[in-house]
């Protein structure tokens, strides 16, 4: 029984199922005969087709098709097994069967041009890519033939979209027909012909395109004496799809444009185009806006409405096959680039940092632990009692209005009164004495959150303090200054001043107000640019004021459970931003930016 050759009916068939009919080994090559096949065997001047015969327990790698009488020999490597009466999908190599194609049906259309050039031109061979050549061969003498009258023929019959048609036939039928037969043919069995348009009729069983024009560029590059015969050597070029079919669409009008064969043609086209094409860009050239898809689509504009309805569809069905098949592309090379190389430079990992405003409170945490405070934090929502009435501010004092207070909508306490965000960190003072049940030495510094009822470039509405409190016996205003010059050295650097001012605190006494020299002025108030001196913009007056200090007053730490006459205290309490945004090289002149969120902002630090 012949093998069913199913490539002569229908070249586009990619794979199929057959079963295996007879399987043969000769040095490790193994060949498998089967009741149908997609596989062209070599002959007629195409290449043979290579592809996989896949079986439920084993592969035929095909690298060779031999016509073998009618019944093909798949050739190639075994892995696994095949047995005969195996069912299996039959899979063509299709790049390569379409470029087999693209070379045959040049060749023919060659042939056909040749002979409107010269209708008495007889051809007797051709070859249309083994051994990578491409020729029709004539018996007639091709000397006096002007070869871009060759090219410009083959031009005419490509544009025309003739198509191309196929049709059994016998023998006898053939001789009948006085069809012209180039070489012996088998007398004995049904065989095919090719035809282009309306021009004479070949024997031919290679695979062909539908149309002339699905043809890629087709150029003659010689006209050469060989063997005593006459050949016409051509190429075809891979064609720049996008190129030419803007071309197309540009040229489109609605009486020159055939829906029925352009378009499918079209879609033939960048479908084989996208098979052998890999890359990262595919998306973008097929899919993306100036897209081959919507360069296609365009057509649509020229089309009458009854064309548009069939082309929508087409062009629907296109559509989901480029989605389909770029989304295969993209998942196997995804699946590719698992392979991990590690000779390739590593990605740097983003690292955040701290919030410049952390980074203040660790850093003023870290000096005062220096010289033996301990670091602690109390509540941020707290009483009446601890944030003003123990800071010897008893309600109704009329210094209590210098801290903008949020009060809580709570229900107020006997003892303790209201409940308040704290405005400042002072309400640590008592408890920490409470902490140490009134028990000096105390040497605390505290942090944390305070809200206050304001909100411009200077203030935001939260914002952080640290607060210093020493109680011991024999502490005086030296060892406060001394502890503020320390900071002051430590925090902005050597050779920073601390200077202390009179002022008035409810809770302190005597009380200051606390600067620190201008690092840009050096505490001059001045600067010198090219020997003019003007005065420093930063401080104005050669000092920035950064918060409160003084003796702790004899009330509260009476309000602490400790005796005034036996011990004494010195407190301290400043803004962290405020204190922050003085450093060297800070040029933060809008505090409320370090809670904006601003990456931008946020990074420089
Ligand atoms: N608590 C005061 C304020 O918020 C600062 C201060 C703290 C003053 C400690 C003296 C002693 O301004």
């Amino acid at each position: 029984m012949n093998t069913e050759l199913i490539y002569l009916h229908d070249a586009y068939l990619r794979e199929v199922t057959a079963r295996v009919v007879n399987i043969l080994e000769e040095n490790n090559q193994f060949s498998a005969i089967l009741d149908k096949t997609i596989f062209y065997p070599q002959g007629g001047g195409q290449p043979s087709d290579q592809g996989e015969i896949i079986g439920l327990s084993g592969t035929l790698e095909v690298n060779h098709v031999s016509y073998n009488n009618g019944e093909p020999l798949h050739k190639g490597h075994l892995t696994g097994t095949l047995k005969i009466g195996d069912e299996v999908q039959l899979r063509c190599n299709w790049d390569l069967r379409y470029t087999h194609m693209q070379w045959h049906t040049a060749g023919h259309i060659v042939d056909q041009a040749v002979k409107n050039v010269l209708p008495d031109a007889d051809s007797i061979d051709g070859n249309h890519g083994i051994g990578k050549k491409m020729y029709i061969e004539f018996a007639t003498d091709l000397s006096k033939v002007d070869l871009s009258k060759i090219q410009e023929q083959t031009d005419r019959i490509v544009k025309m979209s003739l198509s191309i048609s196929t049709e059994m036939i016998t023998f006898d039928e053939l001789i009948k027909r006085k069809i012209k037969l180039p070489f012996d043919l088998p007398q004995n069995k049904s065989l095919r012909t090719v035809q282009i348009g309306q021009y004479p009729v070949m024997p031919d069983g290679g695979t062909h395109l539908k149309l002339t024009d699905e043809s890629q560029p087709i150029t003659i590059t010689q006209i050469i004496q060989k063997d005593g015969g006459w050949r016409v050597v051509y190429e075809v070029n891979k064609m720049d799809v996008k190129k030419l079919l803007t071309q197309v669409v540009e040229e489109l009008s609605p009486i020159s444009f055939d829906s029925s064969k352009q378009l499918p043609n079209s879609i033939e086209l960048i479908k084989s185009q996208l098979k052998t094409e890999t890359g990262p860009d595919l998306r973008i050239k097929y899919l993306g806006k100036k897209g081959l898809f919507n360069q296609v689509s365009q057509v649509l504009k020229v089309l009458d409405p009854r064309e548009r309805k069939e082309a929508g569809q087409k062009l629907n069905e296109f559509k989901t096959y480029l989605e389909q098949e770029i989304l295969n592309k993209e998942q196997s090379t995804n699946a590719k680039s698992t392979w991990i190389d590690l000779t390739a430079p590593g990605i740097e990992p983003k690292v955040g940092h701290i919030h410049p405003v952390s980074q203040a409170m660790e850093e003023i945490t870290h000096i005062f632990e220096q010289i033996g405070f301990t670091r602690v934090r109390y509540p941020e929502v707290d009483w009446d009692h601890y944030v003003f009435e123990a800071l010897n501010m008893p309600p109704d004092h009329p210094a209590r209005d210098e801290w903008e207070t949020f009060f809580m909508d709570a229900p107020i306490d006997q003892k303790m009164g209201k409940i308040v965000l704290t405005t400042h960190t002072s309400n640590g003072q008592v408890r920490e004495m409470e902490r140490l049940n009134s028990q000096p030495p105390i040497r605390m510094i505290n942090m944390g959150r305070c809200y206050r009822r304001q909100q411009d470039a200077t203030h935001t509405q939260m914002f952080h303090q640290f607060e210093g409190l020493v109680v011991d016996k024999g502490i005086n205003i030296q060892h406060l200054k001394g502890t503020l010059d320390y900071f002051a050295e430590q925090f902005y650097g050597p050779g920073t001043k601390s200077r202390i001012r009179p002022f008035h605190f409810q809770f302190t006494e005597p009380s200051f107000e606390v600067d620190f020299s201008c690092h840009l002025c050096d505490g001059t108030g001045q600067v010198k640019v090219d020997a003019e001196v003007t005065k420093c913009k930063f401080c104005k007056s050669g000092w920035h004021e950064v918060g409160g200090a003084g003796m702790v007053h004899p009330n509260v730490l009476k309000a602490g459970g400790i005796d005034p006459n036996i011990y004494t205290g010195f407190a301290f309490g400043w803004g962290v931003e405020r204190t922050y945004t003085l450093k060297k090289g800070l040029n933060i002149d809008d505090i409320r930016l370090l809670y904006s969120g601003d990456m931008r902002f946020l990074e420089q630090f």
